[in-house]
């Protein structure tokens, strides 16, 4: 039993998996949140060992996941590897009897995924994956602006989250930087998507996918569009929302001014008993204050107070699953063509 399962310390034991671009964030997050201990950093690479080393000098850097699994005092791991290897190492963590949390897509495939979240339940332990934008303060201000109905009825969203580059090897653009707009979709719209759409080309590599247009649709007729490309010469992460009193624009690449509120929609009303007339309302912007806090940094602290306080994960393994099968059924919707694909 680990330390924070005793109730015995208010800190969470951590080793990090995989500190390239990505996992190095996580360490420098894991290293300085209040509850959180950075234990072990684990990397294959020796440069990044060596710079991890260098710059952890309480944490034990190795290159073999077993001396982090091995390690009793270990309660939680965070895995940043690429994408191909989140199962093995995940399912070695949970079997190992650690809290864990996956970067994103939870796997490659969603049988895979399935087995993860049963391996946790089984264990006790929690398992997260890395669905940033849930924990994104101007995400959050969204759904809280559909949540207490001061947009009207949402009707479709839209997100365009292109740039030039990083361009993968392993994966394509659809399952590379996705899984953040479908997680934020199911997240806005608190359902998730019948069916999937998906249409792109892959113009660098063969069989790779560097750009992609989908669109998923809800039950009850709610939509939304994903546009995702590493070849683009448009850095853009944005998210539209057109709901039936007002429209939001939750723009990414902005220091502060993140979302504009919108006054704008279009009324249905009776003329007479017989014909209708098309009203347009055009009215202010709003542009409120949203908390800059780094998204990560709030999403590595609920990973660190949901275990300690036992409390559920927001972006837990089922939503994992859901993105994964999005992920699978926009695969193969692109291989048939952009032919709609049910989920079931
Ligand atoms: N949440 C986000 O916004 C976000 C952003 C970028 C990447 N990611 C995710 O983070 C993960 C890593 O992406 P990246 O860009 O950092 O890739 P990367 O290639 O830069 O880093 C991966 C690291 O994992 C190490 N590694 C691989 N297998 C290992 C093993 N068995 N044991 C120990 N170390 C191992 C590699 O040596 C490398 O340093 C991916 O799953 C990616 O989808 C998430």
């Amino acid at each position: 039993m680990s330390a924070a399962d005793k109730g015995d310390t208010q800190v969470v034991r951590i080793g990090v998996i995989g500190a390239g671009n990505w996992g190095k964030n996580l360490v420098r997050n894991f290293a300085t949140l209040p509850g959180s201990k950075l234990s072990y950093v684990c990397d294959l690479n020796e440069k990044t060992r060596q710079s991890m080393t260098a710059l952890y000098p309480q944490a034990t850097v190795v290159d073999r996941i077993d001396a982090v699994l091995s390690d009793p005092a270990v309660d939680a791991v965070v895995i940043a590897v690429e994408a191909p290897e989140h199962y093995r190492v995940a399912k070695a963590a949970l079997l190992a009897g650690k809290h864990t949390y996956v970067e994103k897509p939870l796997t490659l495939r969603s049988e895979e995924a399935v087995e993860l979240v049963q391996l946790a339940a089984q264990a006790g332990r929690k398992l997260m994956v890395g669905h940033l934008l849930e924990y994104h303060p101007a995400v959050n201000y969204m759904k809280d602006l559909i949540k207490t109905g001061k947009v009207g009825n949402p009707l479709y969203l839209y997100f365009q989250r292109l740039n030039l580059g990083v361009v993968r090897k392993a994966e394509n653009a659809w399952w590379s930087l996705a899984p953040h707009d479908i997680s934020v979709a199911c997240y806005l719209f608190e359902s998730e998507p019948v069916s999937v759409s998906a249409t792109g080309h892959a113009y660098l590599q063969k069989g790779i996918e560097d750009v992609v247009f989908a669109n998923l649709k809800f039950a009850d007729g709610r939509m939304a569009q994903i546009h995702v490309s590493w070849l683009d010469p448009h850095k853009i992460r944005k998210i539209t929302l057109v709901s039936s009193q007002k429209m939001v624009v939750l723009d990414d690449m902005e220091a502060s001014e993140k979302i504009r509120i919108y006054d704008k929609g279009a009324e249905i009303r009776s003329v007479d008993s017989y014909s209708e007339a098309i009203t347009l309302r055009t009215g202010d912007i709003l542009i409120p204050k949203v908390s800059t806090q780094e998204p990560l940094q709030l999403e590595c602290r609920h990973f660190v107070d949901a275990i300690l306080t036992d409390q559920p994960i927001r972006s837990d393994g089922a939503d994992g699953v859901r993105v994964v099968r999005v992920l699978e059924a926009g695969s193969r919707s692109l291989a048939e063509g952009g032919a709609p694909v049910r989920l079931s």
